[in-house]
């Protein structure tokens, strides 16, 4: 094989309760990247469509991800980067995550697959580190695994993939303003109430409980935040107006989709997921921001495979 071409889908992190350990992976929205052997040893971003990203290949994400899996598995050709964005990053729907997972099961089967899922998710970190400073698994994770994902420990990394219920479907919503990762862990609180902390973790086993037993009850009163989400919001402008715009039209809840600023709502079936599409277009409609809306059911599968020769 001396090319591949791959999709590599948007992920949602955090999923309201589970910050930095939860995570899922959406169908319709990702990037496509190919990756060509080349005879020389060189690592090259050939081309990048459709978003500013740098062709420096220690700071591209997609390419320090090739860096590292090289150094631990030498290969005798180099490669050849295209990157096509399918949706900008800082939008809070794991961009540098879709190139890092992407480099990752790309590379892997150039190289013959020498690395298991978890070991790709471990390079793919890497490039959340060169992205925003910290090794972060969830969004990498879900982009790797597909369907939802608990990080249920770092050190050793464990993934528990976790079954997605058959009607779950996901709206969401990016409003075109710049929240930084690194600025929205800025303002995280250092230290919480144990009440807190309790019913946070009381809810991530809920919502857990909720995806296995496909009960819809469970997964809409899980849905909370009540950790990090007061201290983001208002990193994003109206927030508490989509999300009670999302609730009524009878999403089963709504939050940060990781560090903001897109608001994801969660929906049983497609006619509920049509009507809290347009209840929050509706409510952000007058506003003079500009922002892009996703419908889309939950990715199973992960990065795609869509060509190799
Ligand atoms: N879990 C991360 C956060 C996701 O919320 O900061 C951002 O990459």
């Amino acid at each position: 094989m001396n090319q591949i071409k791959i999709f590599s889908p948007a992920t949602v992190a955090n999923v309201s309760c589970g910050f930095d350990c939860l995570g899922f992976a959406v169908n319709d929205l990702g990037d496509t990247m190919t990756f060509r052997k080349t005879p020389s040893k060189e690592i090259k971003i050939l081309d990048i469509k459709g978003a500013e990203l740098p062709y420096d290949i220690n700071k591209n994400v997609a390419s320090a991800v090739v860096i590292k899996m090289l150094e631990k598995y030498p290969a005798d050709f180099g490669i050849e980067i295209s990157i096509e964005k399918g949706y900008s990053p800082g939008s809070g729907l794991g961009s540098s995550a879709a190139s890092a997972a992407g480099a990752a099961v790309a590379l892997n089967e150039l190289l013959n697959k020498p690395f298991t899922p978890l070991e790709l998710t471990k390079f793919a970190m890497h490039g959340e580190k060169v992205a925003c400073g910290s090794e972060i698994a969830d969004n990498v994770a879900a982009a790797i695994f597909g369907g939802f994902i608990l990080v249920q420990q770092y050190e050793p990394l464990s993934i528990v993939k976790i079954p997605v219920p058959k009607e779950l479907m996901l709206v969401a919503i990016h409003p075109q303003v710049k929240v930084r990762t690194k600025e929205a862990r800025d303002v995280l609180p250092k230290k919480i109430p144990l009440s807190d902390a309790v019913a946070q973790w009381a809810n991530v086993g809920g919502l857990i409980s909720g995806l296995y037993s496909e009960n819809y009850d469970i997964i809409a009163s899980s849905l909370k935040d009540i950790i990090i989400e007061p201290t983001r919001k208002h990193l994003i402008p109206y927030f508490d107006q989509v999300k009670k715009a999302a609730i009524e039209a009878g999403a089963l809840n709504a939050g940060i989709s990781g560090s903001g600023p897109t608001i994801f709502a969660l929906c049983k079936g497609e006619e509920n997921a049509k009507n809290v599409y347009k209840a929050i277009e509706d409510s952000y409609k007058e506003k003079n921001i500009d922002f892009t809306m996703v419908y889309s059911k939950i990715n199973t599968q992960g990065v795609k495979i869509l060509e190799k020769n």
